[in-house]
């Protein structure tokens, strides 16, 4: 079977050029926090200063109460989903990795944002389930496979008008090729499921590694 190597769907000199003409995400405290998950390891999966900033516009222009994120890493795309919540709002980040466990505490205390942040350590599949939230906006960034699951069990608890967004759905670039490996697959199945469904509309955009942008209906 051909081996492909996906890296970026933007070409190199575009994405330049779009971050060169952004004002990325640019608190020194974020920046210590990519330093931070640096020597954690796995920095690939941090949103980062790009993404970041599409987050934290789109959650300035929602205004949320409640946001939902699910697969929080080390809180670099929680900082950013927090910075539009209403003062009284609060973001509910789950994590399935104990380790990482308060990973960014000290950031969130130096962004004055401690009190709008809610970890919570453990598998979003046993968590959603638990919360009792009407929410604005909803995350999902965990694992691949998981995407259908984790979007019918929190389109219940999203109020009508709010908005999921769906991270990773473009794969690299990789769901336009045949051979797809179980994460694509997972997430294939994800954008015909999204595509179909008639509860909600949605437009999947080539932003970064591709964001599926839902509206509950
Ligand atoms: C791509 S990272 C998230 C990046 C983060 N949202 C950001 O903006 O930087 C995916 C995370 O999802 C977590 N994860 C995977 N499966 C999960 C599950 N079933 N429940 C909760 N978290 C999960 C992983 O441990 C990992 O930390």
């Amino acid at each position: 079977m051909e081996e492909r190597k996906f890296d970026q769907i933007t070409p190199r000199a575009i994405l330049e050029y779009c971050y060169d003409h952004s004002k990325m995400v640019n608190a020194e405290a974020l920046k210590r926090l990519e330093v931070r998950t640096r020597e954690h390891g796995q920095i690939k999966m941090l949103s980062g200063p790009y993404l970041g900033k599409f987050l934290s516009m789109i959650s300035s222009i929602i205004r949320p109460k409640y946001i939902l994120e699910i697969g929080g890493f080390t809180g670099y795309g929680t900082a950013c989903l927090a910075m539009g919540l209403q003062e009284e709002g609060k973001i509910i980040s789950i994590e399935k990795n104990p380790e990482l466990k308060g990973f960014a505490d000290d950031i969130y205390e130096d962004l004055g944002i401690s009190h709008k942040i809610d970890q919570r350590i453990g598998d979003a599949r046993d968590i959603i389930s638990t919360l009792d939230y009407s929410f604005d906006l909803v995350f999902i960034d965990a694992a691949k496979r998981q995407y259908i699951d984790y979007f019918e069990m929190v389109l219940p608890c999203i109020r009508k008008g709010g908005v999921i967004l769906a991270d990773n759905t473009l794969w690299k670039g990789s769901l336009v090729h045949p051979t797809l490996d179980k994460m694509g697959e997972g997430l294939d199945g994800f954008n015909k499921h999204i595509k179909s469904d008639t509860r909600v509309d949605n437009i999947l955009m080539p932003l970064d590694d591709g964001v599926h942008f839902i509206i509950k209906k």
